[in-house]
């Protein structure tokens, strides 16, 4: 295992590239992997809306479900950097409606940004990590894809199910690569995404009866994020890892007063 000092940064050198960077989880992802000395590439359809003048974070505009894109981002990023050593697929799209009003056209955007993207994704990374022997591939799915559904959300849970199988294959099938891959499984957590879906954080925590009585931070997942693409990390593969303050431990209600424990 390589050691790294504390000082030097838990991910420093690595090269990282991260979709999703421009709101939400993703820029509070890859702003903690610049301050921990990695050298990221942040893709999202959007450049972020209150970047830091001088950003250490190189924006790549690119939509995660073209392949093309990924073909010219992988030759960019190796031409700079000579190698790609962690990928983040954090992109993600969601969209809640009855199943019976559900328009196909937004069941086939939610399947081909939360799995033709990462699909695309590590599929155009894979052959320089392998030729490495060496890599990291993080993806980023839900609690809704791990023992969970919702209502109103079968296509979004779906999809994230399907990050889940990507995940396990791809842990057994590239192994042998040295190549490591993991999921995080978010709970609610306040980004926009969580707050499109309306209430309030404190009304979303006590609606979920999630344990810590709170909604999560986008910090509090990408520490999460940050653990497995560090050296720390090196013998976790094949892992799903919550991060959801309890909540897919079981909802949390509390007792009624005249109910005795026994
Ligand atoms: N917020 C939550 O409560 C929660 C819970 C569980 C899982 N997640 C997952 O975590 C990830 C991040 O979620 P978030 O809440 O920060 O989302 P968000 O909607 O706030 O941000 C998502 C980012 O992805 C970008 N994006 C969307 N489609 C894209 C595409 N086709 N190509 C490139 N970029 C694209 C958006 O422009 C945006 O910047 C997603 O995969 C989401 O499904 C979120």
């Amino acid at each position: 295992m390589k050691k790294t000092s504390p000082r030097s940064g838990r991910v420093a050198g690595k090269v990282v590239i991260i979709t999703g960077s421009s709101q939400g989880m993703g820029k509070a992802t890859a702003e903690l992997f610049a301050s921990e000395g990695a050298r990221v590439i942040g893709v999202d359809l959007n450049p972020p809306k209150s970047g830091r003048k001088n950003s250490p974070i190189e924006f790549f505009k690119m939509d995660v479900a073209d392949e093309a894109g990924w073909k010219k981002l992988v030759r960019h990023a190796l031409k700079k950097h000579g190698r790609i050593d962690v990928l983040i697929n954090n992109a993600g799209f969601s969209r809640r409606a009855p199943i019976i009003d559900y328009p196909i056209e937004l069941f086939r955007q939610t399947f081909d940004v939360n799995v033709v993207g990462p699909f695309l994704g590590i599929k155009t990374v894979a052959r320089g990590m392998i030729k490495n022997k060496s890599g990291c591939i993080i993806n980023i799915s839900s609690v809704f894809g791990l023992q969970a559904g919702g209502p109103n959300r079968a296509p979004y849970s779906a999809s994230k199910w399907a990050v889940l199988g990507l995940t396990k294959s791809l842990a057994l099938e590239l192994a042998p690569h040295g190549i490591r891959v993991n999921s995080v499984h978010p709970g609610a957590i306040l980004t926009p995404m969580l707050l499109a879906g309306g209430g309030t954080p404190a009304q979303i925590a006590q609606d979920l009866g999630i344990g810590a009585g709170r909604v999560g931070l986008p910090g509090e997942v990408a520490a999460a994020t940050l653990f497995l693409a560090s050296d720390e990390a090196s013998y976790i593969s094949g892992a799903a890892l919550t991060v959801d303050g309890g909540w897919s431990a079981g909802s949390y209600r509390p007792l009624r007063p005249n109910l005795k424990d026994s």
